[in-house]
């Protein structure tokens, strides 16, 4: 990842700039848990993409920087809903910001950051992009909510489960990549191409998310894993193996939705893998990316589409 911010780094710092000047706010408590949030880190993945959509298309200008915090910002805000209802208690390595300040705090804070995305959006003076974000973050929300149905519903199906990530996920790295294209005035094509590229990258780097809950380290990922289990969600994994595992393992994971129980962890951990559910998942990501990759080479070749060639095979093989 290192060398991959290495080519964009000059950008990344302009991007920077813009995320700590927009968490201005005179309310303290807005700005204490912003900064708490934000200075924890992340892997900036999300602007990354932007500035690197943007360069290898042709020019990344100041415009995207900022485009790319407000992506960033809304990042961030879906986070910090997200702990809330997924009652998680660990995020970039740190507690979260509901476990350290509270529900509501975190959720009214995640407010803020969202509509102050769009304050900045409007800087960049383009009906398109504001649209097109508009719909993006309405997206978004609704897949959050959709999620939330699907919760406890051992019968939710990889269909479902597919339109879910790329709702709550996907359409957001589909943004970056496209609304970087948007800002250069490019053809509809060319727009597509960069759209199909982020959603998905997004699908990839989601269904590897949903396989490191189960198997990851948490020193690396700075997040617990088993909060999936926890609130129910069918994820493709438990999915495979509902589908493929034996009658005990099937019952096993039936019944962990259902009722939202991670009593039986580590009995579930084995599961997955000993029915081959994570490999599964892990292939679907390669699938997925090898799909974002085909919509890289319509690009000119040039160091900033190898970078985001890295990332993309960075988001099946990753730790964190
Ligand atoms: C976490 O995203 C939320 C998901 C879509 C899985 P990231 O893994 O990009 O989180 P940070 O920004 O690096 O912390
Ligand atoms: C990603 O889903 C949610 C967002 C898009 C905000 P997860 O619930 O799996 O994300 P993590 O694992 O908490 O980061
Ligand atoms: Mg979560
Ligand atoms: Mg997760």
């Amino acid at each position: 990842m290192q060398h991959i911010r290495t080519i964009v780094a000059r950008e990344l710092e302009l991007v920077n700039q813009h995320i700590i000047e927009q968490l201005q706010s005179n309310v303290p408590l807005v700005e204490n848990i912003g900064h708490y949030i934000v200075d924890a880190g992340g892997k900036r993945l999300r602007p990354l993409l932007v500035l690197l959509s943007a360069a290898a298309l042709g020019k990344c200008s100041e415009p995207h920087t900022k485009f790319a915090a407000v992506i960033e910002f809304i990042h961030t805000a879906t986070l910090l809903h997200d702990d809330v209802v997924d009652i998680s208690s660990l995020r970039r390595g740190r507690p979260t910001a509901n476990a350290e300040f509270g529900n509501a705090p975190s959720v009214l804070v995640g407010d803020f950051l969202y509509t102050r995305a769009f304050q900045l959006m409007v800087q960049l003076q383009s009906m398109d992009v504001l649209r097109f974000m508009a719909d993006t973050t309405n997206t978004i929300a609704e897949g959050e909510v959709l999620q939330l149905t699907r919760a406890g519903d051992p019968s939710t199906s990889a269909q479902q489960y597919l339109e879910v990530i790329t709702r709550k996920t996907a359409v957001l790295f589909a943004a970056a990549c496209h609304g970087a294209a948007l800002l250069g005035d490019y053809d509809q094509q060319t727009r597509q191409r960069q759209h199909d590229f982020g959603l998905n990258l997004g699908i990839a780097f989601q269904m590897i998310d949903d396989v490191l809950d189960y198997e990851g380290d948490p020193a690396a990922m700075g997040k617990n894993i088993g909060d999936d289990l926890t609130e129910g969600k069918p994820t493709l994994p438990l999915i495979f193996t509902l589908a493929n595992g034996t009658d005990s393992e099937q019952a096993l994971v039936h019944d962990a939705i259902s009722n939202k129980s991670a009593d039986h962890m580590d009995e579930i951990i084995v599961a997955v893998e000993r029915c081959g559910a994570l490999d599964y998942t892990r292939n679907q990501a390669r699938h997925y990316h090898d799909l974002a990759l085909a919509s890289l080479e319509h690009l000119p070749a040039s160091p900033y589409r190898s970078a985001l060639a890295d990332i993309t095979a960075l988001s099946i093989n990753r730790d964190r």
